[in-house]
């Protein structure tokens, strides 16, 4: 299983620190999560500390553009260093366009959906993405309860996969941590915010989540 830790939980005033102590304790990608106000009710980072916080990690940066032109914005983040970019699909009238522009600048395109949003909004693109990211929370928060009632997009897209032979990966975010964990199974990549960053022991909480 791979493990995204949010750094949205982490102490903003210590993001290299906290960075080197979740890959030293097992991470595999840094999950960074970009919001507007506009696409949801949070404003949180933007281009120029993504770029610094590439100077600084020696895994995958996996950003999350929780915002509303995300075809304005995709080049700036790509050039900082986002290796996995992943939009909404509510964000985004041409979703095929921005797929092949992510791709074309050498980042690769995931796209997420909102809990309303059905799975059937972004079936006839997952032909063309690297990652697709199950939203098991409404996006803006950390800390927020698990929607168990998401989990049932997680089996389809693996049941997809399978039968078209396609490449995603799952990535579920939201509400992961020791209790909800046991819903997972059919991901391949997790991203967690609460359940790392405010646990004393990263190490300990990220091999909980690998099992
Ligand atoms: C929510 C973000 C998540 C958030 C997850 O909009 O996309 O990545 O940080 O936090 P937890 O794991 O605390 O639910
Ligand atoms: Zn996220």
């Amino acid at each position: 299983m791979i493990i995204a830790p949010s750094i949205l939980s982490a102490d903003f005033a210590n993001l290299e620190k906290e960075i080197k102590a979740v890959i030293a304790a097992g991470a595999d990608w840094i999950h960074v999560d970009v919001m507007d106000g506009h696409f949801v009710d949070n404003l949180t980072i933007g281009v120029p500390v993504v770029a610094s916080l590439k100077k600084v990690s020696s895994i995958p940066l996996d950003v999350h553009l929780m915002i509303t032109d995300p075809q304005k914005y995709a080049e700036a983040f790509i050039k900082a260093g986002a290796h996995y970019l992943t939009f909404h699909i509510e964000a985004c009238p041409e979703p095929q366009a921005l797929i092949k522009k992510i791709k074309s600048l050498g980042a690769k395109p995931g796209l997420s959906l909102r809990p309303r949003t059905p799975l059937s909004a972004i079936t006839p693109f997952l032909s063309d993405v690297d990652l697709v990211l199950v939203m098991t929370v409404e996006p803006g928060f950390g800390g927020q309860s698990f929607m168990q009632d998401q989990v049932s997009k997680i089996t389809e897209l693996k049941k997809i996969r399978t039968e078209k032979k396609f490449n995603y990966l799952i990535e579920v975010d939201g509400g992961v941590n020791d209790q909800t964990l046991h819903h997972l199974k059919d991901a391949d990549a997790l991203v967690a915010g609460n359940f790392i960053f405010r646990n004393s022991d990263y190490k300990k909480a990220i091999e909980v989540l690998k099992k």
